[in-house]
């Protein structure tokens, strides 16, 4: 068998220690099917005394993780640290620009810096591989830049949070309060070091952007996506949407939209309305699923573990396993997106407004004449068609009354539009929520 190949472990957390684990524990399997053994040679973190549960005895201690990639014993480099910026970033650079191979779980790196990354990975001929940031252990880059590689995709969207899946799903079915759930997430280890990345969609939204660019051929525009988190979800509204017959999920989704000539690029990442009889109605605690729409495959569904620390290292030893095989072959990794840097497009956002879809409104109101009549007047003068209307008394809603409806089908710009008319009226007091349903 050939040499091993040498790996540096940057971050040293819940996704570092399960890498150490994993590579440990299945030693014998990753050299057989990498046709090398994989050796951890150095490792860094910020804190060398903090007790981690695994033995980092045999390994070197670098105190820069910046320059790991710059040691004469380490082929790829492994980031585990986070943070789109700081020193993840500069140790990326540094170590593509060293020539070597990097590998990293951090999706907000890659959201914000990809194209520039792989850009130097492809002068340098270095890999640079991220299967492990966008949903876990799903092997979901591998499934739609090799596996559906033939197919035009028409639509992606999924589940890309396990922390707000995990919350929703717990709320759903305990009625317990958001911030206790969040706290056990957090405890289980799915949470980002910043909890508001989580449930403010941003996370979420950082993994679409990497899942558009390798589904459309499209470079990332994370800036474009249109986000909103799970944090103004009531109790009443998870059990309006049941009664309605749906769960409520935050979803990412992004598809193309040509309808006035020019490709233009839709990125959302909203809770929206999932029917019972949808496969994401069942996608449950930290569960992540991606489903990939192509030309040629039909819909493709991708589910699993979307966090901590066993599914995730699977994702990244994965990649360190492609490498050994690629540079074992005298080959080069391929394209980090689905082609090319040079060959992504810059396409444009596209406006949400001319989307047709059916939504779920829900107004906090107070208790006197007019007011429902004063929300189905704007509905009207918008050109909404309401499908249902449910007002609910106060007992469960803080002493303002709940009235939440279902639209028909419509331009998402009516809802706009009927929300604006609404806008500063003294009957709501709170903005109103909007969320859509989610269509076949
Ligand atoms: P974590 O538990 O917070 O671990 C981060 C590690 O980075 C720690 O070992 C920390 O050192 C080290 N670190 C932080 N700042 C540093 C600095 N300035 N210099 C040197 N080391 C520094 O994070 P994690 O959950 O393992 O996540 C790591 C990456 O994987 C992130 O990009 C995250 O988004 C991504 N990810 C995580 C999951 C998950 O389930 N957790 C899943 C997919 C992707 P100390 O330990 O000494 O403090
Ligand atoms: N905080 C992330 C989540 C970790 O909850 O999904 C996995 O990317």
């Amino acid at each position: 068998m050939s040499e091993p190949l040498r790996i540096a472990l940057a971050g040293l957390g819940t996704v570092g220690a399960g890498v150490i684990r994993l590579v440990e524990t299945n030693a014998a399997l990753i050299a057989r099917r990498a046709g090398r053994p994989i050796k951890i040679t150095a490792v860094s973190a910020r804190d060398r005394s903090k007790q981690r549960g695994v033995d980092l005895a045999p390994y070197a201690w670098e105190d820069d993780m910046v320059i790991m990639g710059e040691r004469a014993d380490v082929d790829v480099v492994v980031e585990l640290v986070g943070g789109s910026d700081g020193p993840a970033l500069a140790c990326a650079r540094t170590t593509i620009e060293a020539g070597k191979a990097l590998v990293t779980a951090n999706k907000a790196m890659i959201a914000h810096h990809g194209l520039e990354l792989a850009r130097k990975a492809e002068a340098a001929h270095v890999a640079l591989k991220f299967e492990a940031a966008v949903a876990g252990g799903i092997p979901v880059i591998k499934g739609l830049r090799e596996g559906a590689a033939a197919n035009e995709i028409e639509r992606v969207y999924g589940i890309l949070n396990g922390t707000c899946n995990f919350i929703l799903s717990a709320m759903e079915d305990s009625g317990r309060d958001f911030a206790d759930v969040l706290a056990e997430a957090q405890a289980k280890g799915y949470a980002e070091a910043d909890p508001a990345f989580d449930i403010e969609g941003i996370d979420a939204a950082h993994k679409l952007s990497i899942l558009a660019a390798i589904s459309f051929g499209a470079e990332i525009d994370f800036a474009s996506v249109e986000t909103a988190g799970i944090g103004r979800i009531l109790a009443a509204d998870i059990a309006q949407a049941e009664a309605l017959g749906y769960v409520i999920r935050l979803i990412g989704m992004a598809d193309t939209d040509s309808s006035d000539g020019t490709i233009r690029l839709f990125q959302r990442v909203q809770p929206h309305l999932v029917p019972f009889d949808h496969p994401l109605a069942h996608v449950d605690g930290a569960t992540n699923a991606v489903v990939a729409e192509g030309n040629f495959s039909g819909r493709l569904l991708f589910q699993g573990a979307g966090a901590g620390d066993g599914p995730t290292a699977s994702a990244v030893v994965a990649d360190l396993i492609d490498i050994a095989r690629s540079m074992e072959n005298g080959g080069e990794a391929g394209p980090a997106f689905s082609v090319p840097v040079g060959e992504l497009e810059a396409m444009a956002p596209a406006p949400s407004g001319n989307r047709l879809g059916r939504a779920y409104l829900r107004f906090l109101v107070a208790d006197r004449p007019g007011v429902l009549a004063e929300i189905t007047a704007a509905m009207r003068d918008a050109g909404v068609s309401i499908e249902s209307l449910i007002q609910k008394g106060r007992h469960d809603t803080g002493g303002e009354v709940l009235v939440a409806l279902v639209t028909h089908e419509g331009p998402e710009s009516a809802v706009s539009e009927a929300l604006r008319l609404l806008e500063g009226s003294p009957s709501l007091t709170q903005p109103p929520l909007v969320m859509q349903i989610l269509g076949e």
